[in-house]
């Protein structure tokens, strides 16, 4: 089996290259990747000298690049490549709607012509929008995205279906809660208040702290979209999450409790516009039908995943380069 994976320089993508050469001892699999702000080929160090894994630096909106590396015998496209930070969609859409739209659009393209067996996208919960106090997301709740990157998902997901249902393409949609575990960049909120709350200054929690997210360990997302390659019925769309939804609020407390830091570090910050308020997912469909089942409980992964980055501090910190800090200073200006 050749597996194309985009993206595979992120932060689920080298977690899923990781998993599926362990897991599968005869596959081969080819990681494409732009390597944007956050891509990063350390991730991939422990197979940088395994012949059943290659790199090809290349921009998914490259459709000449695309259709070359499909042409080459591909079974399987896992899309993970994305712009995935809903801030940054906030202070700049258009790359958002060029990589998740087009570039998604150019894939499906490419494994149309080739006759790919399977074309997985990652999606997201944040597709559906926000909940209120009840209810949780069910794979047939309407699209109702609230931020350009949540919308730029949204039209990817739209495109995969049309291929599925217009040209036959055998194509899945998984839709994924808020990942957590390694490699994660850290501009997203567990990283970045744990990488924070070791140098001791403010941690940016927006508007009162109280929004809810469903948190899944990622190696859990890497076994379930496993799963979703092998057994998915083709053209449907698998919810996945753990039911562990926790406030901000709680998952900042329990870093700094952790890492044995004070509480008034936690600074309140202007909200983010649009700012979904819960996310829950209903996994009932992956789990009866594919036969999934998450492996980390919640407390014990929170907690191995704030060893990691104790463990990795070298890892991050070459990471906060002079483009991240622009970034942080835009995001943040002088609220902290
Ligand atoms: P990430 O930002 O860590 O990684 C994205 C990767 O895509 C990077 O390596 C980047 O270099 C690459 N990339 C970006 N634009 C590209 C382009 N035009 N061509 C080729 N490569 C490009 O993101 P992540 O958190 O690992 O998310 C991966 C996927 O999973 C995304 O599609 C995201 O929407 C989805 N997802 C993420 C989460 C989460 O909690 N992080 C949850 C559900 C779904
Ligand atoms: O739900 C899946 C999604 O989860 C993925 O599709 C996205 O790619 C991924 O980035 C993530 O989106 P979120 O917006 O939920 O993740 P983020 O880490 O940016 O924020 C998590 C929560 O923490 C959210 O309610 C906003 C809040 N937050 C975030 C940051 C960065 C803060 O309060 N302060 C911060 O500084």
């Amino acid at each position: 089996m050749k597996l194309l994976v985009t993206g595979g320089a992120g932060f689920i993508g080298s977690n899923f290259i990781l998993y599926m050469l362990h897991q599968h001892p005869d596959y081969e699999v080819i990681n494409v990747d732009a390597l944007t702000y956050a891509g990063n080929l350390e991730n991939l160090k422990s197979v940088e000298d395994n012949r059943r894994h290659s790199f090809v630096q290349a921009d998914i909106r490259d459709a000449r690049a695309m259709d070359e590396l499909i042409s080459h015998g591909i079974n399987v496209v896992v899309n993970f490549a994305a712009e995935s930070h809903v801030d940054r969609s906030i202070l700049e859409p258009d790359v958002f709607v060029k990589t998740n739209v087009l570039g998604t659009q150019i894939l499906l393209d490419a494994a149309r012509r080739h006759g790919v067996e399977k074309f997985v996208q990652v999606s997201t919960d944040e597709v559906y929008g926000s909940l209120g106090e009840t209810g949780l997301f069910t794979e047939e709740t309407p699209l109702a995205p609230n931020s350009p990157y949540s919308a730029s998902k949204a039209g990817g997901d739209m495109l995969v279906r049309a291929y599925h249902e217009t040209f036959g393409l055998p194509v899945n949609i998984t839709r994924c809660s808020n990942n957590y575990g390694p490699y994660q960049f850290p501009e997203k909120l567990i990283p970045l208040m744990i990488s924070k709350a070791l140098a001791e200054e403010p941690l940016p929690i927006y508007g009162d702290g109280l929004n809810i997210r469903d948190w899944l360990f990622v190696e859990d997302h890497c076994s379930a979209i496993d799963l979703v390659i092998h057994q998915g019925r083709d053209g449907e769309i698998y919810n996945i999450g753990g039911n562990n939804e926790r406030t901000n609020l709680h998952i900042v407390k329990t870093i700094l409790e952790q890492l044995g830091k004070p509480e008034s570090l936690i600074t309140h910050v202007k909200d983010r516009p649009g700012h979904d308020r819960r996310y829950g997912i209903d996994p009932s469909k992956t789990m009866g039908e594919l036969g999934w089942q998450p492996k980390h409980n919640f407390e014990s992964g929170i907690r191995e995943t704030i060893v990691w980055y104790l463990d990795h501090q070298d890892w991050w910190t070459r990471i906060q380069s002079g483009a991240y800090r622009e970034y942080y200073a835009k995001q943040y200006g002088d609220s902290l």
